[in-house]
């Protein structure tokens, strides 16, 4: 069983995903952590931004354990992470390592942005998880905040806008929900509704399939 999840940026889809894995007992890959490290890596080698050849080099040499959670979490990650991200020699030499992890025997929760579209297009089920850019912003903001990050809320919002309009607009596997993704709109759900609403969705494709 091959679970695909992508939406936006803090709408909840990577809760969602770890949730499913722990309820359906599958492998999770968090995809976007990938490219948070190559943008992290290139960061730190001083890797020119615009040097596409050298950036899938970054990508194709990743040693995930050469990251902690915290370095790839901030805002300025996320930015750079939206950056390689739009480079299709990136996207590339990530294609591979994620379509392998998702042949496992037992199958694997994905989470990402292209995951229904690209990745993983046979996928069982597919979900598209998003949420109004307030909404998301405020979510995002709250978890940095208490990271001890300063960024106003505001800008925070304009952060959020000018990531969602790189990831929708770049011409290699742009951000947009499958045509036969479910749609979750958490807007104005609680964790534990949107999870509710994934799983119905995940036991609806079992159960189409018996
Ligand atoms: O989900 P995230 O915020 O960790 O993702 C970081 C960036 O990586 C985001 O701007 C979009 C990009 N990304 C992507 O293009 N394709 C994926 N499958 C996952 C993430």
């Amino acid at each position: 069983m091959i679970i695909a999840i992508d939406g936006t940026l803090a709408s909840g889809k990577g809760t969602i995903a770890r949730r499913l894995c722990r309820y359906f007992g599958l492998p999770y890959m968090d995809t976007g952590r990938l490219y948070r490290a190559t943008g992290v890596a290139a960061t730190k080698q001083g890797t020119d931004f615009e040097d596409a050849m050298a950036l899938a080099d970054v990508a194709r040499t990743l040693d995930l354990d050469d990251f902690d959670e915290e370095e790839l979490r901030t805002a300025e990650a996320g930015q750079a992470a939206s950056k390689v991200a739009a480079v299709p020699e990136v996207r590339a030499a990530l294609l591979e390592l994620q379509r392998a992890f998702s042949k496992q025997a037992k199958g694997a929760v994905l989470d990402g942005r292209d995951i229904g579209t690209v990745v993983c297009p046979d996928a069982d089920v597919k979900l598209w998880v998003d949420a109004n850019v307030e909404t998301r912003a405020e979510r995002r903001w709250k978890e940095l905040r208490e990271k001890g990050d300063t960024l106003s809320l505001s800008e925070m919002i304009a952060q959020l806008k000018e990531r969602d309009e790189r990831d929708k607009n770049r011409k290699d596997a742009p951000m947009v929900a499958a045509a036969d993704a479910v749609l979750i709109d958490t807007t104005h759900l609680s964790i534990d509704a949107a999870v509710d609403k994934a799983r119905a969705a995940v036991e609806a494709a079992i159960a189409s399939k018996l």
